[in-house]
């Protein structure tokens, strides 16, 4: 096994029944908690006025900042965080998904610095990268089954004006404590369910490809993530508010990320993230999720092709889909893309909308803020022209969107 050292600080408090202890745990952070939630949804499905009310009865002062966008941008965590300091709230609070999550951490780490009105400065890649030293307590309520930024140290942030998408890495980002209801994911739209399926998978996928056998415990880990999102998306896809499997799918995804499922293994880059994210910087109304789960068959079969981590993919063919033989690398991604495609997660980037001449400039800022400036590093190097090549490559799944 490799070294390693993993700290995850966030009481975790799951279930439908958990709301008044999650809300005495936050008073004992604070005494005014900031409420950040996204476009609507939380508030027209009642989970806003159910979290406020306990906030109140377990007497803090609450503010709310709506309008967190998809992909969120730091135009507005900076507005946000004027907003915070002109209340003078102490604790934030996000109701939502990643990106309600990612800019409720941007702006708790934004809001101590007095001096600073940007958040993108502080950003990889940017001026003054690592710069910021401390976050207010943060506080999660995730309602997708998909990032895990409730556990996380990171918030990504986008910047539509620069077409960049980047991330903010901080121990001090990770939350004191999370409240993780399925109930709150049983409204999820089909289309959000899927991509946030595709995003807990990346989360497994990445590290399990690149960082080698050495713990078969970490390997053991990340298939029971799989096999459970493999499991069970079809059952909510066919029943959204079938909360057993709802708990499962928002289990795992916390699960994937919490630096459990890769310890042990060599550490590696997430080339997956790192082409996704210029991805979605690029086009911000790609849905994360949804770009990886059209670059994970041309992904693979570019790593095939090179001859890298074939033994891994013969494992996970074994593990997840009972394949044995020499062509097991082969008819695993084959299979996985057949699950792709029964769960309206096959299609091309052409599919998405996303114009070929862009390939280039996306790929460039991959290995710019990614990279070293040349390349990713997957095993070897994944220069920027060959990701123009895996994006091409992408052309051969296209598929009449379904969803
Ligand atoms: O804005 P609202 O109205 O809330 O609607 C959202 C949004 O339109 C909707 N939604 C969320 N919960 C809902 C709901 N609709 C009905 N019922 C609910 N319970 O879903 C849409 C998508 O939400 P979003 O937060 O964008 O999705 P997701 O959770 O997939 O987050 C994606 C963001 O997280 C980042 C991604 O890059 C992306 O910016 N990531 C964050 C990570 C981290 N912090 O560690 C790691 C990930 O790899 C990822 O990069
Ligand atoms: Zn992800």
């Amino acid at each position: 096994m490799h070294s390693f050292s993993i700290h995850t600080p966030t009481r975790i408090f799951f279930g439908t029944d958990q709301l008044e202890s999650f809300s005495q745990a936050v008073a004992k952070l604070g005494r005014h908690a900031f409420v950040v939630v996204g476009g609507g949804s939380c508030e027209r499905l009642g989970y806003l006025g159910e979290v406020t009310s306990a906030f109140e009865h377990a007497g803090l002062r609450v503010s709310v900042f709506r309008g967190i966008e998809p992909n969120p941008e730091a135009a507005t965590i900076n507005r946000a965080t004027a907003a915070l300091r002109t209340l003078g709230a102490d604790i934030v609070v996000p109701l939502g998904g990643g990106s309600t999550m990612d800019a409720a951490k941007a702006i708790a780490a934004l809001a101590p610095s007095l001096m600073e009105r940007d958040i993108w400065p502080f950003v990889r890649g940017e001026s003054r990268e690592g710069q910021l030293t401390s976050a207010l307590p943060l506080a999660a309520i995730p309602t997708t089954a998909a990032t895990a930024s409730e556990v996380t140290p990171y918030a990504v942030i986008s910047n539509r004006t620069v077409k960049g998408k980047s991330v903010l890495a901080h121990e001090f980002l990770k939350p004191a404590v999370a409240l993780l209801n399925p109930a709150y994911t049983t409204q999820l739209p089909p289309t959000a369910t899927r991509d946030g399926a595709s995003d807990i998978l990346s989360h497994v996928f990445e590290n399990y490809l690149l960082g080698g056998g050495d713990s078969p415990l970490a390997d053991r880990h990340a298939e029971g993530v799989m096999a459970t999102v493999i499991h069970s998306l079809p059952h909510v896809l066919a029943k959204p508010d079938d909360l057993a499997h709802r708990g499962q799918l928002l289990w795992a995804s916390t699960l994937a990320l919490n630096e459990y499922p890769n310890a042990g293994r060599q550490p590696s880059q997430f080339v997956l993230h790192s082409m996704e994210h210029a991805l979605s910087g690029w086009y911000p109304d790609l849905a994360h999720g949804r770009g990886l789960a059209t670059l994970y068959p041309a992904y693979f079969r570019w790593l095939l092709a090179r001859n890298r981590c074939r033994e891994r993919f013969a494992q996970l063919g074994e593990r997840l889909f009972g394949i044995t033989g020499a062509d097991a690398p082969e008819r695993f991604i084959a299979t996985f893309e057949e699950w792709l495609d029964a769960n309206g997660l096959r299609q091309s980037l052409g599919n998405l909308g996303i114009d070929e001449g862009d390939y280039a400039p996306i790929a460039a800022y991959a290995v710019k803020v990614y990279g070293d400036g040349h390349q990713l590093d997957a095993l070897g190097p994944l220069p920027a022209a060959e990701i123009v090549s895996i994006f091409k490559a992408t052309a051969q799944q296209a598929h009449a969107l379904r969803h």
